[in-house]
């Protein structure tokens, strides 16, 4: 009789050597718009191939497999026609114009960092980013690579806005901000994140500081200046004068850079920081002994694949904040996707 690891192990392995299929179903769900047209309706695999002009055979498959993973359901009719629709989950999570949507998030995963993902065992052996195989493109300058056009350089931004939208207000929230009334969010892109700050905290007001074109694309395609308590200031972090704040919020920047890079800018902060002012980093926390959790593991590596970064200990934020010259380092794991640390002058 085959013990349980026999029957377990074999399993296991089958489901991560797999997990590319599932991942490769959802992308091309996505970007044929599948879940768009089944949102509120129910159609025939038919129907959909002849509105999506796909093939009725690849349809039906793709639209059966959509099914196995939950992203629709399907009814029988009496006349034997199977019709399909969205189920809650894709309704709220996967078409374009839901307030959560993870549309954008999966067309940039799928155009994008799949394709560096190609070159994971390279990024192993070199220890670097693998933009000139993915894309023939010097990643010298870094964000450069990534907005290497300005539609990419939109994409990019949708997707970094979308988490904020589901797991923004834990973050903000892990710690008590409201004694910091004058917040400054540097690198906080189209303002996602500036949005769950003023509303978790109506008294506060928020400057983001970012590149001068990521600044101009968030005016014309996000619509981010509309709330008065957020403003916009061009520039770049590491050659320009910081606005001055109370407290500095780094979300998702940090991982983009070497333990050097992220000292120097944490240093500047330090010196634009007001007394009693603060840093609060925003990123996905490793145990300290490195054993989880899978997605900042994963998250790790992606960061080998995209960046110069690195996915981090608490620990080892602890040790840049100091180095910095910040004290009172407390840190706050969400027990979500992303986690909070903060720091004080
Ligand atoms: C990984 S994204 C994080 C965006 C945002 N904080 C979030 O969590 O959604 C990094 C951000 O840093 C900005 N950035 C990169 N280098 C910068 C620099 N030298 N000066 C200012 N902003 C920079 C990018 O334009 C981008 O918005």
């Amino acid at each position: 009789m085959a013990t349980k690891d026999e029957e377990l192990y074999p399993r296991k392995i089958l489901e991560y050597m797999e997990g590319f299929l599932v991942s490769k179903t959802l992308f091309t769900a996505c970007e044929l718009g599948v879940f768009e047209l089944l949102n509120a309706s129910w159609m025939s695999a038919s129907q959909l191939a002849q509105a999506l002009n796909t093939s009725e055979d690849g349809t039906e498959r793709l639209l059966s497999a959509c099914v196995g993973l939950e992203l629709l359901t399907a009814h029988t009719n009496p006349d034997g026609a199977v019709l399909y629709s969205n189920t809650e989950m894709s309704s709220v999570f996967l078409t374009k114009s839901s307030p959560k949507s993870l549309y954008h998030s999966i067309e940039y995963s799928s155009r994008t960092i799949y394709l560096c993902w190609h070159y994971l065992a390279d990024a192993v052996r070199d220890g670097k980013n693998q933009y000139e195989k993915a894309f023939g493109i010097n990643s010298k300058d870094l964000f450069e690579a990534l907005y290497r056009s300005d539609e990419e350089m939109v994409k990019f931004m949708q997707l970094m806005n979308s988490i904020w939208n589901i797991c923004g207000r834990d973050v903000v929230t892990a710690f008590d901000l409201s004694p910091f009334k004058c917040i400054c969010d540097l690198g906080g892109c189209s303002g996602a994140l500036a949005k769950q700050c003023v509303s978790a905290y109506p008294e506060s007001t928020v400057t983001i500081f970012d590149l001068p074109k990521v600044v101009k694309t968030s005016r014309q395609h996000f619509g981010s200046d509309q709330d008065e308590r957020i403003s916009f200031c061009e520039g770049d972090f590491f050659k320009d004068a910081l606005p001055q704040a109370d407290l500095y919020i780094l979300a998702r920047i940090l991982h983009d850079w070497t333990d050097q890079r992220s000292v120097e800018l944490l240093v500047k902060i330090y010196q634009s920081c007001r007394p009693g002012g603060g840093v609060l980093l925003v990123e996905s926390l490793l145990h300290e002994d490195n054993s989880g959790p899978l997605t900042a593991q994963l998250y790790s590596l992606n960061m080998l694949v995209q960046t110069e970064g690195r996915e981090r200990k608490g620990s080892d934020y602890r040790r840049l904040l100091t180095a910095a010259g910040f004290t009172h380092v407390q840190i706050h794991t969400t027990g979500k996707i992303y986690d909070a640390v903060l720091a004080c002058k």
